[in-house]
Protein backbone atom coordinates (compact mmCIF):
# COMPACT_ATOMS: atom_id res chain seq x y z
CA UNK A 1 0.00 0.00 0.00
CA UNK A 2 1.30 3.46 -0.70
CA UNK A 3 2.20 5.57 2.10
CA UNK A 4 0.64 9.13 2.70
CA UNK A 5 2.63 11.65 2.02
CA UNK A 6 3.05 14.28 4.31
CA UNK A 7 3.55 16.70 2.22
CA UNK A 8 2.07 16.29 -1.64
CA UNK A 9 2.69 19.53 -4.72
CA UNK A 10 0.99 17.83 -8.01
CA UNK A 11 1.03 20.18 -11.00
CA UNK A 12 2.11 23.31 -9.47
CA UNK A 13 2.51 26.61 -11.83
CA UNK A 14 3.01 30.11 -10.15
CA UNK A 15 4.01 33.26 -11.86
CA UNK A 16 5.23 36.97 -11.58
CA UNK A 17 2.87 39.11 -13.90
CA UNK A 18 3.99 37.37 -17.42
CA UNK A 19 6.67 35.73 -15.45
CA UNK A 20 6.35 31.86 -15.12
CA UNK A 21 8.64 30.98 -12.02
CA UNK A 22 6.95 28.01 -11.42
CA UNK A 23 6.19 25.30 -14.74
CA UNK A 24 4.09 22.19 -13.29
CA UNK A 25 6.26 20.67 -10.90
CA UNK A 26 5.45 17.52 -8.86
CA UNK A 27 7.34 16.35 -5.43
CA UNK A 28 6.09 14.37 -2.25
CA UNK A 29 7.49 14.71 0.81
CA UNK A 30 6.95 11.38 3.17
CA UNK A 31 6.51 11.55 7.05
CA UNK A 32 9.62 11.76 9.29
CA UNK A 33 11.94 12.28 5.78
CA UNK A 34 14.07 15.21 5.44
CA UNK A 35 14.16 16.34 1.18
CA UNK A 36 15.92 18.60 -0.48
CA UNK A 37 15.30 20.95 -3.75
CA UNK A 38 18.35 21.70 -5.24
CA UNK A 39 18.61 24.41 -8.05
CA UNK A 40 20.83 27.35 -9.28
CA UNK A 41 19.67 30.70 -8.61
CA UNK A 42 16.63 31.86 -9.85
CA UNK A 43 15.47 28.40 -10.78
CA UNK A 44 11.95 29.00 -8.99
CA UNK A 45 13.02 27.46 -5.57
CA UNK A 46 11.65 30.27 -3.02
CA UNK A 47 8.59 30.79 -5.69
CA UNK A 48 8.10 27.38 -4.68
CA UNK A 49 8.49 27.54 -0.92
CA UNK A 50 6.18 31.18 -0.82
CA UNK A 51 3.44 29.33 -2.49
CA UNK A 52 3.17 26.19 -0.51
CA UNK A 53 3.21 28.18 2.63
CA UNK A 54 0.66 30.54 1.46
CA UNK A 55 2.56 33.81 0.90
CA UNK A 56 2.48 33.73 -2.86
CA UNK A 57 -0.77 32.68 -4.89
CA UNK A 58 -0.21 29.41 -7.11
CA UNK A 59 -1.83 29.46 -10.44
CA UNK A 60 -2.53 26.05 -10.89
CA UNK A 61 -2.06 22.75 -9.00
CA UNK A 62 -2.70 21.23 -5.79
CA UNK A 63 -0.92 21.62 -2.29
CA UNK A 64 -1.65 18.95 0.45
CA UNK A 65 -0.50 18.82 3.87
CA UNK A 66 -1.76 15.62 5.56
CA UNK A 67 -3.77 14.73 2.99
CA UNK A 68 -5.61 17.95 3.08
CA UNK A 69 -6.00 20.53 0.35
CA UNK A 70 -4.26 23.66 1.79
CA UNK A 71 -3.25 26.04 -1.79
CA UNK A 72 -6.60 28.08 -1.64
CA UNK A 73 -5.72 29.15 2.08
CA UNK A 74 -4.21 31.90 3.72
CA UNK A 75 -0.38 32.05 4.94
CA UNK A 76 -1.86 32.72 8.77
CA UNK A 77 -3.95 29.11 8.38
CA UNK A 78 -1.22 27.19 6.08
CA UNK A 79 0.70 27.61 9.53
CA UNK A 80 -2.01 26.79 11.84
CA UNK A 81 -2.26 23.45 9.83
CA UNK A 82 1.74 22.71 10.80
CA UNK A 83 3.51 24.12 7.88
CA UNK A 84 6.48 26.20 8.94
CA UNK A 85 8.66 28.31 6.25
CA UNK A 86 12.13 29.95 7.43
CA UNK A 87 12.17 32.09 4.67
CA UNK A 88 15.15 33.60 2.49
CA UNK A 89 16.51 36.79 4.79
CA UNK A 90 15.17 34.84 8.17
CA UNK A 91 12.57 37.58 8.61
CA UNK A 92 12.99 37.91 12.49
CA UNK A 93 11.49 41.16 14.09
CA UNK A 94 14.99 43.42 14.65
CA UNK A 95 13.91 45.40 17.47
CA UNK A 96 12.82 42.56 19.69
CA UNK A 97 14.94 40.41 22.14
CA UNK A 98 15.65 36.67 21.02
CA UNK A 99 13.12 35.46 23.63
CA UNK A 100 10.32 37.87 22.54
CA UNK A 101 10.89 37.00 18.76
CA UNK A 102 10.27 33.21 20.14
CA UNK A 103 7.07 33.84 22.25
CA UNK A 104 5.91 35.98 19.38
CA UNK A 105 5.82 33.11 17.33
CA UNK A 106 4.71 30.48 19.52
CA UNK A 107 1.90 32.94 20.52
CA UNK A 108 -1.17 31.68 18.07
CA UNK A 109 0.48 28.49 18.07
CA UNK A 110 0.14 24.73 18.44
CA UNK A 111 1.63 23.02 22.10
CA UNK A 112 3.12 24.07 25.52
CA UNK A 113 4.97 27.10 24.61
CA UNK A 114 7.81 26.30 27.70
CA UNK A 115 8.69 23.23 26.61
CA UNK A 116 9.00 24.49 23.00
CA UNK A 117 11.37 27.06 24.12
CA UNK A 118 13.04 24.74 26.26
CA UNK A 119 13.56 22.69 23.02
CA UNK A 120 15.19 25.63 20.98
CA UNK A 121 17.32 26.48 23.56
CA UNK A 122 18.62 23.10 24.49
CA UNK A 123 18.75 22.83 20.10
CA UNK A 124 20.61 26.34 19.98
CA UNK A 125 22.61 26.96 23.63
CA UNK A 126 23.73 29.87 21.65
CA UNK A 127 20.00 31.40 21.57
CA UNK A 128 19.71 30.59 25.61
CA UNK A 129 22.58 32.62 25.97
CA UNK A 130 21.70 35.73 23.79
CA UNK A 131 17.96 35.55 25.03
CA UNK A 132 17.68 39.23 26.30
CA UNK A 133 19.77 40.22 23.28
CA UNK A 134 18.26 42.82 21.04
CA UNK A 135 18.02 39.92 17.45
CA UNK A 136 18.89 42.61 14.90
CA UNK A 137 22.08 42.66 16.84
CA UNK A 138 23.16 39.36 16.56
CA UNK A 139 25.12 37.63 13.92
CA UNK A 140 23.82 36.33 10.66
CA UNK A 141 24.27 32.80 11.81
CA UNK A 142 22.48 33.95 14.94
CA UNK A 143 19.75 35.06 13.67
CA UNK A 144 19.51 32.23 11.23
CA UNK A 145 19.56 30.02 14.48
CA UNK A 146 16.71 32.35 15.36
CA UNK A 147 14.65 32.00 12.42
CA UNK A 148 14.36 28.50 12.68
CA UNK A 149 13.41 28.91 16.58
CA UNK A 150 10.67 30.68 15.46
CA UNK A 151 9.48 28.18 12.81
CA UNK A 152 9.53 25.31 15.76
CA UNK A 153 7.84 27.22 17.94
CA UNK A 154 5.02 26.45 16.05
CA UNK A 155 5.34 22.54 16.65
CA UNK A 156 5.28 22.19 12.70
CA UNK A 157 4.82 19.04 10.97
CA UNK A 158 6.96 19.97 8.33
CA UNK A 159 9.58 22.65 8.80
CA UNK A 160 10.73 24.69 4.91
CA UNK A 161 13.90 25.61 5.36
CA UNK A 162 14.80 28.09 2.45
CA UNK A 163 18.41 27.86 1.78
CA UNK A 164 19.66 27.85 5.60
CA UNK A 165 23.41 27.98 4.30
CA UNK A 166 22.84 31.51 2.65
CA UNK A 167 25.12 33.77 3.62
CA UNK A 168 26.90 32.28 6.50
CA UNK A 169 30.37 31.31 6.61
CA UNK A 170 31.67 27.66 6.71
CA UNK A 171 32.14 26.97 10.25
CA UNK A 172 28.49 28.71 11.22
CA UNK A 173 26.22 26.36 8.55
CA UNK A 174 28.37 23.22 10.08
CA UNK A 175 26.56 24.22 13.58
CA UNK A 176 23.17 25.25 11.98
CA UNK A 177 23.33 21.74 9.89
CA UNK A 178 24.38 19.80 12.87
CA UNK A 179 20.46 21.17 14.47
CA UNK A 180 18.91 20.39 11.33
CA UNK A 181 20.30 17.16 11.04
CA UNK A 182 19.44 16.86 15.22
CA UNK A 183 16.18 17.82 14.01
CA UNK A 184 15.49 15.53 11.72
CA UNK A 185 16.65 12.35 13.90
CA UNK A 186 14.05 13.51 16.36
CA UNK A 187 11.74 12.51 13.55
CA UNK A 188 11.29 16.23 12.28
CA UNK A 189 9.85 16.34 8.79
CA UNK A 190 11.85 18.45 6.64
CA UNK A 191 12.12 20.15 3.15
CA UNK A 192 15.08 21.34 2.48
CA UNK A 193 15.91 24.57 -0.76
CA UNK A 194 19.57 25.07 -1.27
CA UNK A 195 22.13 26.13 -3.38
CA UNK A 196 24.44 24.56 -1.65
CA UNK A 197 24.18 20.98 -3.15
CA UNK A 198 27.12 19.45 -1.26
CA UNK A 199 25.69 20.21 2.28
CA UNK A 200 22.28 19.08 1.26
CA UNK A 201 22.82 16.14 -0.01
CA UNK A 202 25.06 14.82 2.79
CA UNK A 203 22.09 15.42 4.88
CA UNK A 204 18.78 14.63 3.10
CA UNK A 205 17.56 11.21 2.13
CA UNK A 206 16.04 11.90 -1.45
CA UNK A 207 16.52 15.26 -3.53
CA UNK A 208 14.74 17.19 -6.74
CA UNK A 209 17.13 18.92 -8.77
CA UNK A 210 15.11 22.18 -10.22
CA UNK A 211 16.18 24.42 -13.29
CA UNK A 212 14.10 27.05 -14.79
CA UNK A 213 11.16 26.33 -12.60
CA UNK A 214 11.06 22.42 -13.77
CA UNK A 215 11.69 19.78 -12.00
CA UNK A 216 15.10 17.71 -14.09
CA UNK A 217 15.95 15.04 -11.83
CA UNK A 218 15.00 13.28 -9.11
CA UNK A 219 16.38 10.38 -7.11
CA UNK A 220 17.98 8.87 -3.33
CA UNK A 221 20.83 11.34 -2.96
CA UNK A 222 23.37 8.28 -3.49
CA UNK A 223 22.48 7.90 -6.37
CA UNK A 224 22.61 11.74 -7.59
CA UNK A 225 25.78 11.48 -5.41
CA UNK A 226 27.22 9.10 -7.63
CA UNK A 227 26.18 10.80 -10.91
CA UNK A 228 28.17 14.14 -10.37
CA UNK A 229 27.33 14.84 -14.10
CA UNK A 230 23.92 14.98 -13.56
CA UNK A 231 24.51 17.68 -10.90
CA UNK A 232 27.01 19.66 -13.18
CA UNK A 233 24.55 19.88 -15.86
CA UNK A 234 21.39 21.06 -13.72
CA UNK A 235 23.33 22.86 -11.01
CA UNK A 236 25.08 25.50 -13.05
N1 LIG B 1 8.81 39.42 -6.90
C1 LIG B 1 9.19 39.02 -8.13
N2 LIG B 1 8.77 39.68 -9.24
C2 LIG B 1 9.13 39.27 -10.46
N3 LIG B 1 9.89 38.19 -10.72
C3 LIG B 1 10.34 37.50 -9.66
C4 LIG B 1 10.02 37.87 -8.31
N4 LIG B 1 10.59 36.98 -7.47
C5 LIG B 1 11.25 36.08 -8.26
N5 LIG B 1 11.10 36.41 -9.57
C6 LIG B 1 11.66 35.65 -10.71
O1 LIG B 1 11.19 34.32 -10.64
C7 LIG B 1 12.22 33.40 -10.97
C8 LIG B 1 12.42 32.43 -9.82
O2 LIG B 1 12.87 33.13 -8.66
P1 LIG B 1 13.05 32.43 -7.27
O3 LIG B 1 11.86 31.61 -6.97
O4 LIG B 1 13.42 33.49 -6.28
O5 LIG B 1 14.30 31.47 -7.55
P2 LIG B 1 15.36 30.80 -6.56
O6 LIG B 1 14.82 30.86 -5.17
O7 LIG B 1 15.53 29.42 -7.08
O8 LIG B 1 16.63 31.60 -6.69
C9 LIG B 1 13.45 34.24 -11.30
O9 LIG B 1 13.51 34.39 -12.69
C10 LIG B 1 13.17 35.55 -10.63
O10 LIG B 1 13.80 36.61 -11.31
MG1 LIG C 1 15.62 31.61 -3.44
Amino acid sequence: MERAAMLSVSGLCASYGAIRAVNGISFEVQPGTMVAILGANGAGKSTTLRSIAGLHRASEGSIRLGGEEISALPVHRVARKGLALVPEGRMIVAPLTVEENLRLSGYAGRGDQRELMARVYELFPRLKERRTQVAGLMSGGEQQMLAIGRALMTQPSVLVLDEPSMGLAPAIVDVVFQAIVTLHRQGQCILLVEQNAEIALSVCEYAYLMKRGAIVAEGPVETLRADAGVLDAYLS
